[in-house]
């Protein structure tokens, strides 16, 4: 089952709840960015935004790209089953801070930004409910889409199919035009901001991202 998460940081930040409203019935759940202006260079969500839109949301995906993610997560009040996805090249802890993730009864999500090599992800593929290959440079919404991401997931599905089963997300430059191939190669979760907020019928380039999924047969 392919899931597709709307990335809030790409919505109408005046609307949110009302984004929310509207796409719920039609989605998986959402992807809420938070950003540090240190790790990136860039602000999205803060954390009291999410604190309050998470209550909202049917399921929710966190995408901490900060420095320092434990910090951030500790200030964070989310849903059991909330997905958390920090990035192996922040300062954190790995094992450490997956285990408080666990204790919270959330799944754990690490990141691997597009410079870092698969090999680096590797040795924590048992202790993770969920990998996110990020397909752009985080930061921004509304970037092309690497070409070179679909190298990457390969290698990583090569790995998952010979070792722990984790589930495989994407997130940046996600639309018509590759959603297709990378549910072929393995995909699992879709973070997907532009693809569906720059459209003033939100719900039907959602529906057309899930059309193209559904046809697929994995
Ligand atoms: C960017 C964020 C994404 C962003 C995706 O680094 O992590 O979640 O909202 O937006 P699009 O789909 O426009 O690349
Ligand atoms: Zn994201």
């Amino acid at each position: 089952m392919i899931n597709i998460y709307p990335s809030l940081m790409t919505a109408d930040q005046l609307h949110l709840e009302d984004e929310i409203k509207l796409l719920q019935p039609h989605c998986a759940g959402f992807h809420f960015d938070i950003m540090d202006n240190h790790f990136v260079p860039n602000v999205a969500l803060s954390v009291d935004t999410v604190n309050i839109i998470a209550q909202r949301a049917k399921s929710v995906w966190v995408h901490l790209m900060v420095e320092k993610p434990d910090v951030f997560y500790a200030a964070l009040s989310l849903p059991s089953d909330s997905t958390i996805s920090f990035h192996i090249e922040s300062e954190v802890d790995i094992l450490g801070f997956a285990k408080i993730i666990r204790e919270k009864k959330h799944k754990v999500s690490i990141a691997i930004s597009p410079k870092t090599p698969v090999a680096q992800i590797v040795p924590f593929c048992n202790i993770v409910d969920q990998i996110l290959v990020m397909t752009v440079n985080p930061g921004f919404s509304g970037q092309p889409f690497l070409q070179n991401s679909f190298e990457k997931i390969i290698e990583l599905v090569a790995h998952r199919q010979q070792h722990s089963f984790f589930r495989i997300g994407v997130d940046g430059g996600i639309d018509a035009t590759n959603i297709k191939k990378l549910i072929e190669i393995g995909v699992d979760d879709c973070a997907i901001g532009s693809a569906i907020f720059k459209h003033e019928d939100r719900v039907a380039a959602l529906h057309q991202l899930q059309q193209i999924s559904n046809e697929i047969k994995k």
